[in-house]
């Protein structure tokens, strides 16, 4: 029997990727997404990629009436909650705007479901959810403690995840903690479509690749790393939906967090070569200070989500740079025409 799953934020990045994993393994797919930060094509673009619908609701999860009439209207029967706002910079300046966005969005929905009896919960956690780490690779038993607004709001609805677990034995959540997403659907159909000018790596160098952006700006060349450079721990976009259908078809009664990457780490000139390889363009940079709130390594132990929830990211640096230029060389100006 099919299983109707409400993937909020599903025309997002990594949303639009987890409801492409979902609907070839034949779940049916609702779609509640405002629009903040993407396009109604990426919609189009899972239909295209699957040749199957999906049902799209245009929706803002702060508003708790028409959260009510998605769970009245549809046959959902779990959740996975990508909905949030997630730039960093744009945290420290608008705090209040983020904890709004996050935080109501989830209780929202967690009120709906309980309602509806539906307890199956995946979310979108981070790894910024452990700050600076004490030690690499990072477990999910490693202290927490986020340093922004955004890493704050993860943290928190984490903290509302367990306390309703607790409180419930009916709840089953999983709480996925990405560590980099980068990369993009192998069709060149689907990817990263940012709003202005990147904040993160990938889509930077990839503007500059496709000449929309002159020069990249390397945050430091002095860090504590092999070459100077921040290292981290970057998963293919492919990889980490596939962790989605693990998450949600292993999930067990409480509420477990788990870390989604590779366990390898790339600097950002490993980031850089590997980009001019898949694109055969130079890419200019020059090395500047460090970015505020940076940290030199961050790399997860992904043991856990291998062992748990059978499931392993299996994509290299190669693959999700030939990929992410596939979708930017073929849409260089992203979802706009
Ligand atoms: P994204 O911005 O592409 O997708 C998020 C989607 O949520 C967007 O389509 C946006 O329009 C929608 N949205 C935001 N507020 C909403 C609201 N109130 N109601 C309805 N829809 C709303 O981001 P993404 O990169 O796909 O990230 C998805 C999730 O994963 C986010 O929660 C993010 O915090 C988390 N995450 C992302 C990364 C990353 O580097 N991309 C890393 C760790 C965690
Ligand atoms: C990667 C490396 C930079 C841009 C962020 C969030 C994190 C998570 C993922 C949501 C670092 C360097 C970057 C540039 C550079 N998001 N860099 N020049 O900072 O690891 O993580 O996205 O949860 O919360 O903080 O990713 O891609 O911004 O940076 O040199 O123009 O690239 O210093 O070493 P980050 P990133």
């Amino acid at each position: 029997m099919t299983k109707t799953v409400l993937i909020t934020g599903g025309a997002g990045y990594i949303g639009s990727h987890t409801a492409v994993a979902l609907l070839e393994k034949n779940y049916d797919v609702v779609i509640a997404d405002n629009l903040a930060n993407s396009s109604p094509k990426a919609i189009e673009a899972i239909e295209t990629i699957t040749s199957k619908t999906v049902t799209f609701c245009k929706v803002d999860l702060c508003e708790q009436q028409a959260v009510r009439e998605l769970f009245a209207q549809h046959p959902i029967e779990a959740v996975i909650h990508f909905a949030g706002l997630k730039a960093v910079g744009e945290s420290v300046e608008k705090p209040l705007w983020y904890y709004r966005n996050n935080l109501v969005t989830t209780m929202n929905l967690l009120d709906e479901m309980q309602t509806h009896e539906v307890y199956d919960f995946v979310f979108s956690s981070s790894a910024t959810v452990y700050g600076d780490p004490e030690t690499v690779p990072i477990v999910e038993t490693a202290k927490t403690g986020p340093t922004n607004p955004y890493g704050h709001t993860k943290h928190m609805i984490e903290q509302i995840c367990q306390d309703q677990a607790a409180a419930d034995d009916r709840w089953r959540i999983n709480l996925l903690r990405y560590f980099n997403p980068v990369g993009a659907h192998a069709s060149g159909k689907m990817g990263e479509d940012p709003n202005g000018i990147p904040n993160n790596l990938v889509p930077y160098v990839m503007q500059v690749a496709v000449d929309r952006l002159d020069k990249l700006k390397v945050f430091g060349g002095d860090w504590d790393t092999p070459d100077g450079t921040g290292v981290r721990d970057y998963i293919h976009v492919c990889d980490l939906a596939q962790g989605h259908l693990a998450a949600l078809e292993n999930i067990q009664a409480g509420c477990q967090a788990y870390n989604l990457g590779t366990g390898t780490g790339a600097s950002v000139l490993e980031v850089i070569a590997a980009a001019e390889q898949a694109s055969g363009k130079q890419i200019p940079y020059t090395i500047t200070d460090r970015r505020a709130g940076d940290i030199a390594t961050s790399l997860a132990d992904p043991t856990k989500a291998n062992d748990d929830l059978g499931w392993r990211a299996d994509r290299n640096l190669a693959t999700m740079l030939t990929d992410a230029w596939r979708w930017q060389s073929e849409n260089p100006l992203g979802y706009e025409e």
